[in-house]
């Protein structure tokens, strides 16, 4: 199955089998500045991770979310309605941004960048962002992913899963991305507690892409024996994610992770254990350091879509700017036309 069919075959229950968590979008708020900003959540899926991004953004900023999975942005769709404010959704591959160049103050990837050719992802990250605007991935790096409790009890997941990429390789890409610097990591770890019953239910219902990846007779009998090696039917662990900043160089502007900067710190790369029964400990909070990020500019941008940016609120003659690609020149001068 490829990755479009899996995520065409899940999109109607993608939301009810994942886990979202709060603390990096969070976190990513402590980088930004406290005004409007205009950002794109690449590979959004079903836009569980932009809403909760556009709640914190400043009254008036505006947020794009790109997808090249229609099933996904139709889910996105579907749970907009009646809240406000919205994010526009946009059919777009990550690697072919239809943005103009240095629109954006901001660009976030949750959980996706393993989907993406990598270089050229970045590659129009660098091209969208203006300068001093900032690129957040949110991601597992192979190493945590062999410590979740699918890594570690779940037969074949890490040897299916080779698509994720280490703390190394990306910052390694960043840095080899004209106009992009990297300027800062994170880790976070997550506490969780789940059922035998549960997990089942995500397995068979290849929450994660990476259980497409086997064949069905393999995956029926992988689930059957991951049930049998859990400690219990109630079970914790703790999840562990990388945050990645990446920050659009402005003119003249040096390399900033050198030896005292947060990007050259090492992660913690520590193994959490997996016990039977419930986490107790809340989860340890590392906020972002605003101070380590060049701050963000304020303007407008332009967009593509007229009728999607309608949708995100706003004045129209600000938000039909949003997804002007480079060959289109302008928007309408008046509401309505
Ligand atoms: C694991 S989901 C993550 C969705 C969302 N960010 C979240 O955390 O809920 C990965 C998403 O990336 C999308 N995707 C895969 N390849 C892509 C590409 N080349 N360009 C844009 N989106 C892509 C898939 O359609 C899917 O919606």
């Amino acid at each position: 199955m490829t990755v479009g069919d899996h995520f065409e075959k899940v999109a109607a229950v993608y939301d009810s089998l994942r886990t979202t968590d709060e603390a990096p979008v969070r976190a990513i708020g402590q980088f930004l500045p406290d005004r409007p900003v205009t950002g794109l959540d690449v590979g959004c899926g079903t836009g569980r991770y932009s809403r909760l991004l556009r709640e914190l953004l400043p009254d008036g900023s505006l947020l794009a979310a790109s997808d090249v999975s229609a099933a996904m942005l139709a889910q996105l769709k579907a749970g907009q309605h009646g809240r406000a404010p919205g994010v526009a959704p946009l059919r777009a591959a990550a690697e072919q941004l239809p943005l103009r160049a240095a629109s954006l103050d901001l660009v976030t990837a949750f959980n996706c960048v393993h989907h993406f050719d990598l270089a050229r992802f970045l590659a129009a990250v660098a091209r969208v962002l203006r300068p001093g605007g900032q690129l957040f991935i949110y991601t597992r790096t192979p190493q945590q992913n062999a410590r979740t409790i699918w890594g570690r009890y779940f037969p074949g997941f890490t040897e299916h899963e080779q698509r994720l990429h280490s703390q190394a390789a990306l910052l390694d890409a960043i840095r080899r991305t004209g106009g992009l610097t990297v300027a800062a990591t994170h880790t976070f770890q997550h506490p969780r507690s789940s059922t035998a019953e549960r997990l089942r239910a995500q397995a068979e219902g290849r929450h994660y892409s990476t259980f497409s990846l086997y064949p069905p007779q393999e995956l029926g009998a992988s689930i059957a024996t991951f049930l049998a090696r859990l400690p219990g039917p109630e079970v914790s662990w703790v999840d562990e994610h990388l945050l990645v900043v990446a920050g659009a160089s402005r003119p003249g502007q040096a390399e900033p992770d050198g030896p005292a900067s947060p990007a050259s710190q090492p992660v913690k790369d520590h193994a959490p254990q997996i016990r039977a029964g419930r986490a107790s400990q809340a989860p340890k909070r590392h906020p972002g350091g605003r101070a380590q990020i060049t701050p963000l500019c304020a303007q407008g941008i332009a967009g593509q879509d007229r009728q999607q940016s309608a949708q995100i609120g706003g004045s129209r003659a600000r938000s039909c700017r949003l997804f002007v690609t480079e060959r289109e020149p302008s928007c309408p001068a008046s509401p309505g036309t």
